[in-house]
Order: structure tokens, then C-alpha cells, then sequence
């Protein structure tokens, strides 16, 4: 017979608020990086191409502040949500791991050690995404928080930056604009490998969901909606 069991409340309304905000942001990210990617298959002009990029600066935005929020709620929350909850660094992972694989821990209240690998993979990817983008705004369409710095890095007249605008050569000096465009490439590369990165992990961690869920029937999946585990009563996290 099962053993008994009953809901738990895991998931606060701050991390459920998180993610789905996190899906739909880079849900859109992604539909406009492809597009942007592919700007030149697509036939899209000059302006239709900065209208785009701005677009995608305005949802990264959003983006970068709800990582920023999950990140201080990872040091300053009380449940789930902690890092030492999430993240595989406590000193009884390589155990906790062995346990699972071998089966002999099936449910847990927060995440299993799989879990714990594949979000310190996506919050890694995704924080590549947050630094490199907002370097590249800056360089790019002149979008803070380094547009500033590096429209005055490019201007000849430092007084005039009003007139330095995206694939725009009025006041732009050609070499200092070189030089901005060799500090932006590893940049644009990261941003690349990580967009990459993340359109293979997150079919990934969707399936592990649902292998998750069919392996201990806790609705896995519900709980992201409503918060509550439906675990037995002995699972120890
Ligand atoms: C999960 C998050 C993100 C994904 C998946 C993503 C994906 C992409 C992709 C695929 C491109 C096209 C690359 C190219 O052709 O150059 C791109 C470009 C760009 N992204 Fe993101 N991005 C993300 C977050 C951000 C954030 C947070 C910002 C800044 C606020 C940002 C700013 C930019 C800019 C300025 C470009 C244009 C670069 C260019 O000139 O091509 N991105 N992004």
C-alpha cells in the first residue's frame, strides 16, 4: 500500500511569481533574438532592426530585475528559496545525489539533486545573459546603463551626444568606434552561446518535470501554479 500522504506548502508566491515572469520574458527574448539573429534572412531594414533591438532591451530589462529580486531572495528568503535550498553546494550533495539515483530518497519538499544541477546550469546561463546583454545594449543602441559611457567613448564632439545614434556615423570617430566594437565581441559571443545553452536546457528541465512528477506523483507541475506538494509524510528536506 502507498504511505500516507499529504500537502505541503513549498513553492511561496514570491518564487511562483518569478517564474512564470521569467517564462514569459524569455519566451519574448528568445522570439526576438531569433529574429534578430536572422534579421538579414528576414529582410528587415536598418530601422526595423534598432525598433527590435530596443524592443528586446525593454523585456531584458524586466528580465534583469526579476533575477535580480529571485538572486537577493536566494540570500535573504526563509523557505524554498534559499540557496542553500536550491543550489547543489551543501556539503551532503554528492550523497543526496547517490540517494536519488539509487532511488532511496524518491520525493523532497524542495528540489531533488538533479533539480538543484539544472537550476544552478539555467541561473548561470541566465546571469550571462543579463551581464552580456546589458553591456551590448550600451554598445549597440546607446541603451543604459553603459549607453553613455560608450556613445561619449565614440562622440567627437562630447557635447553633441544627442547626435551619436545606432548606425549612425554623425559625430562618430571611425577608430574609437573600432575600438568599442572589439571591446563588444566577446560580449555578443557569450550572449550567443548562452542563448544556445538555454534553448537546450529548458526542454530539458521541462522533461525532468514531468519524469519528476510521474516518478513521485507529487503534482510536480501543479505546484508551480498553487504552491502545494502533494508529498508522503515522511519525506525529510
Ligand atoms: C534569456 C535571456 C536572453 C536571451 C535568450 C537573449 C537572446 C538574444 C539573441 C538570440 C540575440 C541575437 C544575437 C545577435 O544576432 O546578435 C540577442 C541580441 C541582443 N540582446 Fe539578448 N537575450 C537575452 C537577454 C538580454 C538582456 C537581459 C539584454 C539587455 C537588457 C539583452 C540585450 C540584447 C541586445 C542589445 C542584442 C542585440 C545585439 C546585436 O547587435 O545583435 N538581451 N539576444
Amino acid at each position: 500500500m502507498d504511505t500516507e500522504r499529504k500537502q505541503i506548502y513549498v513553492w511561496s508566491r514570491k518564487i511562483r511569481f518569478f517564474h512564470w515572469l521569467n517564462v514569459i520574458a524569455i519566451t519574448l527574448l528568445v522570439a526576438i533574438g531569433v529574429i534578430i539573429l536572422n534579421s538579414k534572412t528576414f529582410g528587415i531594414s536598418t530601422d526595423g532592426k534598432i525598433l527590435l533591438k530596443t524592443l528586446h532591451v525593454f523585456v531584458g530589462y524586466v528580465f534583469a530585475l526579476n533575477l535580480f529580486i529571485r538572486i537577493l531572495f536566494g540570500f535573504i528568503g526563509t523557505t524554498y528559496e534559499k540557496w542553500s535550498k536550491t543550489l547543489p553546494f551543501n556539503k551532503k550533495f554528492a550523497r543526496e545525489l547517490r540517494e536519488f539515483i539509487q532511488n532511496k530518497q524518491p520525493t523532497y519538499k524542495g528540489h531533488n539533486p538533479l533539480g538543484k544541477l539544472m537550476v544552478l546550469a539555467l541561473m548561470t546561463l541566465m546571469l550571462v545573459q543579463t551581464v552580456s546583454g546589458l553591456v551590448i545594449a550600451g554598445t549597440d543602441i546607446y541603451y543604459p546603463p553603459l549607453g553613455r559611457y560608450f556613445a561619449e567613448s565614440v562622440a567627437i564632439d562630447k557635447n553633441k551626444l544627442e547626435d551619436v545614434k545606432p548606425y549612425s556615423k554623425v559625430n562618430i570617430d571611425e577608430s574609437a568606434y573600432k575600438a568599442m566594437r572589439e571591446v563588444r565581441k566577446p560580449f555578443i559571443t557569450a550572449h550567443i552561446y548562452a542563448f544556445y545553452g538555454l534553448i537546450f536546457l529548458i526542454p530539458l528541465h521541462i522533461f525532468g518535470v514531468i519524469i519528476a512528477e510521474r516518478r513521485e506523483r507529487s503534482a510536480l507541475v501543479s505546484s508551480m501554479i498553487n504552491g502545494y506538494k502533494y508529498l508522503p509524510v515522511d519525506t525529510k528536506d
